[in-house]
């Protein structure tokens, strides 16, 4: 692999449903392969110098989907948060969430916050999962924060620029540099929109609970030959 590492990485992880629907299984199982390929993934990202990992692990949309589908995901999520991700900690990743609180039930808050509490001084690399996350709904929430802060005086609204929307968005992080996205769909489903304006799209057919350290290495050498002008002359 090319050793210029994305600083900024964001994963759209689709296709768990089809991985087990294409093995006769229930989709669930395809949820729960998806977080043990989760698990490793952030830590082989991680420790090939990636500093952000940015997942999308539940849309706000994704409510919309059956309550039994809905009801699994949110336990496996506490089952994560709670005691799976022991190794995430060991590896000394921290990790943080984006997304609106609401209407997440007090357990999955609880296990967010034990696992944010855990692991908050860690130093390799920042974990950023996106749990009830919605891209334009991240920037609604900024733009009300900001209209406080000038409301309160703390903030002018002649300084409001892109740099400063950055530190209102749900968490200070850099510009994606590249997006993945697994299954074969070619759309961001509002994914991080703000984020994303001169990020590298990856996409493949491969299905989220196969997309290894293998993928990814594919994923990171087709970013290392694109050429990135960011508006400029090439
Ligand atoms: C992505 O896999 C995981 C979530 C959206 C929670 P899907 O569940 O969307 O899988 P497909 O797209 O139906 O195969
Ligand atoms: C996007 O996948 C959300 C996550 C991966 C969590 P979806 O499967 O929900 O997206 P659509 O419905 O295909 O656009
Ligand atoms: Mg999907």
């Amino acid at each position: 692999m090319d050793n210029n590492i994305p600083k900024h990485v964001a994963i759209i992880m689709d296709g768990n449903g089809r991985w087990a629907t294409n093995r006769g299984l229930k989709r669930s199982e395809g949820h729960k392969q998806g977080s043990k390929t989760l698990e490793k993934l952030a830590i082989y990202a991680i420790n090939s110098g990636v500093k952000y990992l940015s997942v999308y692990a539940f849309s706000t949309d994704n409510f919309k989907r059956t309550k039994e589908e809905v009801d699994y995901l949110m336990n496996l999520f506490i089952l994560m948060f709670k005691t799976k991700f022991k190794k995430i900690d060991k590896e000394n990743i921290k990790v943080v969430f984006s997304g609106r609180k609401e209407p997440l039930n007090k357990d999955v808050l609880e296990a967010m916050n034990i696992i944010t509490e855990k692991t908050k001084n860690n130093t390799k690399g920042t974990l950023n999962i996106c749990l009830n996350y919605g891209g334009q709904e991240e920037i609604v929430d900024a733009s009300k924060k900001i209209i406080e802060d000038v409301n309160d005086g703390k903030v002018n609204a002649q300084d409001i620029d892109k740099e400063l929307f950055y530190k209102y968005l749900y968490q200070d992080l850099p510009p994606i540099d590249l997006l993945i996205r697994t299954s074969g769909e070619y759309r961001v489903s509002n994914f991080m929109l703000y984020q994303m304006s001169y990020s590298e799209f990856y996409f493949t057919d491969v299905l989220f609970p196969d997309f290894d350290e293998n993928e990814f290495n594919k994923a990171i050498d087709s970013f290392n030959s694109r050429e990135r002008r960011f508006g400029k002359n090439k």
